[in-house]
């Protein structure tokens, strides 16, 4: 029956399974034709020139944005949709309260009626990727069937994806199989529309069997499945399971990963882990302020997304990013907050619901002090600056995005494709908070860093579809990326620790940060962006035993003679504002630690609560004195 569907190969595939599953995957979903894909710069070319004919795509303005172009995605499909994403394990429990979990047959079944002639009329691509390095150790393959042209030219820049990975595979290497469809059926003469999707979405994991299904959604972390799905839910999955037979295990967090080239001579490097939305490309990216030691900081780029870590022979950690390209924000970014990101996107981007200027190029809010006089809005509506205020409507989807790869970054780092990962040298967790949580704190041990990262909160932001700035905890800025248990989870960091500890090894520092606090205009107080390297400087000071710090009841923070105020000036009651701690505020934020480790009960480990009631004991006393 599939025999009668026409393919397109390029190229020799001798994997027996993978030419079986497309197979049977091609007679569910009755494609017109099956393409595989080469991952060559022909088929990119080939694939946006058909999508600018179907209108999916626009050509930028060749003059002032070689080959790039604009795709505006249906206004109902904007975003990573986290109450429609499942984590479909055996036992509810190994799912955990932090992950929707539908029985396994149960979804089989419903994915079945689903993707049933989902692809009819359009074409099944295959895509063969590998996240990390080709043929590293430590890399994984996975090969995505998608009915989308648009996810199979996202995933040529975000992973290593082509005819390579068939070679790699050989007869029988070892896929994470994923399967993808917009969920728009074309009857026979049927017109398309330009961006399609369906109302009813899906986005299913199958840990045990590292199976990933979605429906419904082209875009991001809901269809580029290497992303989300497979790097973070079904990897994190991957890395315990080693830990739980036996071996050390690893894990994969949603962090970027930075080198810094410090003044005395020594480089470090650093993973940060931010909820989506709060920092992580342009900290993974940024510029140090002159006056800062006159520059005798330089920092590089591994990762701006997603971090894969595990410990080498020395029991130090190492990381690597999965990647290969960068799916990044794009309101908010700009040639003085981020100069990096803007040289990166200055050619071969394609770029997701930013507005259209009159000269065919792109623009979104914080491009450019002044918006320009007139532009196209993500939806293809007029948009002025006059509209802006009388509407309150945006020119560009707040979730905007641009995809490029990673090698347009001006200061990737040399190593950033090493696959012997780099030794991490602190850990830092942040979250967006207009209040309450100080500028930066050391965690005085790892048990004590992990509670730190375990209860964070962060308001929501654009990233994920639903109400926005509302405070929620979020794990290590996992919440929708653990594909397992988050009791457990914390157990595996713990554990982790405490194998590398007892090995003799010298564990990374732990910090949380927030550059997010707000005066009472609402307006944030701290500069940020390259400025947060003053607070860079600090940890890995503090890692030499170079600077002192003030011990408070969660941890030691700077005081304002500790940090490096050269070239900025920012007062001590700027400072005080950002830093301050309201012992009465955090008297509500253990309120809400408490209420998280009610709903991860199961299986939270012990040592969690008895920081928390030695810290809570703590804060007690001083209210009390
Ligand atoms: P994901 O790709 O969703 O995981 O996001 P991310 O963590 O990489 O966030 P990104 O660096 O793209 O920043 C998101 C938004 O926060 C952008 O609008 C930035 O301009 C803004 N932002 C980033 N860093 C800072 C900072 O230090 N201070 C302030 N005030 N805003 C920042
Ligand atoms: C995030 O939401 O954290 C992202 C964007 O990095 S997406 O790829 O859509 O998940
Ligand atoms: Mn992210």
């Amino acid at each position: 029956m599939s025999t009668s569907i026409p393919v397109t190969r390029p190229y020799a595939v001798n994997h027996a399974d993978l030419l079986k599953w497309v197979d049977q995957i091609a007679a569910k979903t009755k494609p017109k034709e099956i393409v595989w894909c080469d991952g060559s710069q022909a088929e990119y070319d080939r694939l946006c020139k058909q999508m600018v004919q179907a209108g999916t795509l626009k050509r930028l303005n060749a003059a002032k944005r070689p080959n790039s172009y604009l795709a505006w995605s249906d206004p109902s499909d904007v975003a990573r949709v986290e109450d429609r994403t499942f984590v479909c394990s055996a036992r509810q429990e190994d799912a955990g309260p932090n992950n929707n979990w539908i029985a396994p047959a149960e979804m089989r079944s419903t994915l079945d009626g689903l993707f049933e002639g989902c692809m009819q009329g359009r074409t099944l691509y295959v895509v063969p990727f590998s996240m990390g390095p080709l043929g590293s150790p430590i890399s994984q393959i996975g090969v995505e069937l998608s009915d989308s042209p648009y996810v199979v030219v996202n995933m040529r820049m975000m992973t290593r994806m082509g005819k390579a990975v068939i070679d790699l595979l050989g007869q029988d290497g070892a896929f994470v199989p994923c399967v993808h469809t917009v969920g728009a059926p074309l009857a026979a003469g049927q017109e398309d529309v330009s961006w399609p999707c369906n109302a009813t979405k899906y986005i299913v994991h199958f840990p045990e069997t590292r199976e990933i299904w979605s429906y419904g959604s082209g875009y991001g972390g809901n269809a580029l499945l290497g992303k989300k799905c497979f790097a973070l839910r079904i990897a994190s999955t991957m890395g315990r399971r080693e830990a739980m037979a036996g071996a050390t295990g690893w894990l994969a967090e949603h962090m970027l990963i930075l080198g810094v080239q410090a003044p005395w001579g020594k480089k470090y490097h650093v993973a940060a882990a931010f909820p989506s939305a709060c920092g992580k490309t342009n900290f993974a990216m940024l510029i140090p302020p002159k006056g800062l030691d006159d520059n005798g900081w330089k920092i590089t780029t591994i990762g701006d997304d997603i971090a894969w870590i595990k410990p080498d022979a020395q029991g130090r950690l190492r990381a690597i990013n999965p990647e290969a390209g960068y799916f990044g924000v794009a309101p908010g970014t700009n040639e003085k907050t981020n100069y990096n990101c803007m040289a990166s996107l200055r050619e071969n981007v394609i770029f997701t619901n930013v507005a259209l200027t009159d000269d065919g190029d792109v623009w979104w809010e914080g491009m450019t002090d002044t918006p320009p006089a007139h532009c196209m809005d993500w939806q293809g509506r007029d948009w002025t600056p006059e509209v802006a205020k009388s509407e309150g409507r945006k020119a560009a989807h707040p979730n905007a995005r641009f995809t490029v790869a990673a090698t347009q970054n001006p200061v990737i780092d040399s190593a950033w494709d090493d696959p012997a990962g780099v030794a991490i040298d602190a850990f830092i967790f942040g979250g967006r908070r207009s209040t309450t949580v100080p500028l930066v704190t050391e965690a005085r041990n790892w048990q004590e860093g992990v509670y730190m990262a375990a209860t964070m909160g962060s308001e929501t932001t654009a990233a994920a579809a639903g109400q926005q700035g509302v405070v929620r905890r979020d794990p290590f800025a996992m919440l929708p990326f653990c594909g397992y248990n988050m009791a457990d989870y914390f157990g595996h960091w713990l554990s982790l620790g405490d194998k590398l500890a007892a090995s003799g090894a010298v564990l990374p520092k732990i910090y949380c940060v927030n550059w997010f606090r707000t005066d009472a205009n609402g307006k944030f107080v701290w500069p940020g962006f390259g400025e947060n390297a003053r607070v860079l400087k600090w940890m890995l000071q503090r890692i030499e035993g170079q600077a002192s710090g003030q011990e408070h009841v969660f941890g030691v923070s700077p005081s304002y003679a500790d940090l490096d105020w050269s070239g900025l000036t920012f007062s001590a009651e700027q400072f005080e504002t950002i830093s301050a701690i309201d012992l009465s505020a955090w008297q509500q934020e253990f309120d809400l630690h408490e209420e998280l480790f009610g709903r991860l009960a199961n299986g939270l480990p012990p040592v969690l609560r008895e920081i928390k009631t030695k810290l809570h004991q703590q804060l007690q006393d001083r209210l009390a004195a």
